[in-house]
């Protein structure tokens, strides 16, 4: 027996019909395995393999293994009881071993490495600002707010509405959540949650949050108990989503410092995360029955849970185009919601470095309604602070031209990129906006 669910197999075709009915029975209802939930009553059919997979599904596989001791010693069957128990220390003797191998001992220097490397592509956000800057991510990262659970009953009748958080009939089961509990050495070793699901609208920092969890997991200030993060943007995936490849391969393409693995046995063995962002733009056919060799099948069996069961998945998506990952491939879904009134002040004191204009765009952010809910999303900041960093730069903060609605500052802020494009070319800012346009035009 190879694995738990060689194992799970083993145990349910030894037992009669009476039996694997009282298994059924203490499984739906009764376990006392340290704060797991039962199955619900009705979702058990008679069918082993149907078991073996809600088993597996519900509970991971070690927390399975357990469960599955217990009931066999409450319905009086100890032999195969202590069949199990045999195997789940045969299996700990091998893991240790494991560890203390070279084999293994090649693994974490690779790790090692592959931390390296991500820290060194996550330290700077390049943000296509005025000046083209690139920014450390942790000097202008501002804390977020995620919420656990779906939002129902958005109001669709203005955009407005939409995103303002006051306006929303919400049903959500928490309040504040952080990602780092979610992914804890503890919650791990747990094993009951393997794939949560962030939502949220375009713009709202869903792919910030992730570069930011990085970051910190890859200097060493949060989550060590893993070891292998990967960035996986549905974007990059589409271009090779009809290739021949193995996962290994997918990902070395990605991830260079991989490449002295020899197979995927390490990812088994370690603790390994895949992140896949903006499942909104995906060109990738989920289909969960196909069996093909592609990228597109490797990445399905991955969130499916029939390759690596171990590994954690973490996806994000704008909130239409979530559900084309069926619901029971997801554990939990988190709505990511931007920024409270305190974060936007937070975010503009971040990324301006001038205190005075920060103070200046604030105070001006919070006089305008329509600014101030919009704020709420980063990307909109972001707009914000470039309109009004042109504005002061180019001393017409105080005369007429002053964006005050909505659409103005998008105007505004469309001549500031056209302006980008002008000063690479021009070496130099053009302020005459119908001059800008007809040299726009003529290119
Ligand atoms: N936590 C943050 N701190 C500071 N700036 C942020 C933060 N989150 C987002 N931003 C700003 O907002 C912009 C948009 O954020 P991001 O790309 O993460 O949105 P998104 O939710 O991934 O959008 P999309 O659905 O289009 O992919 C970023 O380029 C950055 O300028
Ligand atoms: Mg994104």
């Amino acid at each position: 027996m190879n694995d738990e669910c060689d194992v799970l197999f083993y145990v349910l075709d030894q037992l009669d019909e009476k039996s694997l009915k009282r298994f059924r029975f203490y499984l739906s209802g009764a376990s006392s395995v340290d704060g797991l939930k039962p199955i619900p009553n009705g979702t058990l059919t008679s069918d082993v393999t149907d078991t073996v997979e809600k088993l597996l599904q519900t509970y991971g596989k070690e927390n399975s293994l357990k469960i599955v001791k217990e009931i066999l010693c409450k319905i009086g069957l100890n032999s195969l009881a202590v069949e199990v128990d045999n195997w789940m220390k045969r299996k700990d003797r091998y893991m240790n071993q494991m560890v203390e191998s070279d084999e293994y001992q090649d693994w974490m220097r690779v790790s090692e490495r592959h931390k390296a490397a991500m820290k060194k592509r996550f330290e700077y956000v390049c943000e296509g600002t005025v000046e083209g800057k690139k920014s450390k991510l942790n000097k202008i990262y501002t804390t977020l707010q995620n919420v656990r659970g779906r939002c129902e009953g958005v109001n669709t009748e203005h955009e407005i509405m939409e995103i303002e958080p006051q306006s929303r009939s919400l049903k959500w089961q928490d309040t504040e959540f952080d990602f780092n509990d979610l992914f804890s050495h503890r919650s791990w070793s747990k094993g009951n949650t393997k794939t949560v699901l962030t939502e949220g609208i375009g713009g709202i920092g869903k792919t910030v949050y992730i570069h930011k969890f990085i970051l910190d997991w890859a200097e060493g200030k949060s989550n060590q108990h893993i070891n292998f993060v990967f960035l996986l943007p549905f974007r990059k995936l589409n271009s090779i989503k009809d290739e021949q490849c193995s996962l290994l391969k997918l990902l070395q393409k990605l991830y260079p410092e991989l490449e002295d693995l020899k197979d995927q046995r390490a990812f088994e063995h370690c603790k390994v995360m895949f992140i896949f962002d903006g499942l909104d733009e995906s060109q990738l056919k989920f289909n969960f029955e196909n069996t093909s060799q592609t990228v597109d099948k490797e990445i399905t069996n991955l969130i499916e849970g029939t390759a690596l069961p171990s590994a954690k998945i973490w996806i994000t998506s704008r909130p239409a185009a979530s559900r084309q990952i069926p619901s029971e491939y997801i554990n939990q879904v988190i709505e990511a919601q931007g920024f409270t009134g305190p974060q936007k002040e937070e975010y503009f004191r971040k990324n301006l470095n001038d205190m005075s204009l920060a103070e200046k765009v604030i105070k001006h952010m919070k006089s305008i309604k329509s600014l101030f809910i919009m704020c709420h999303m980063p990307l909109f900041c972001w707009i914000l602070a470039t309109v009004c960093t042109n504005l002061d730069r180019t001393g017409r903060w105080s005369s007429q031209e002053f964006p005050t609605t909505l659409t103005e500052m998008l105007i505004h802020f469309l001549f500031v990129q056209i302006n980008v494009k002008n000063k690479k070319q021009y070496n130099k800012y053009e302020d005459n906006k119908l001059e800008l346009l007809k040299r726009h035009n003529r290119r």
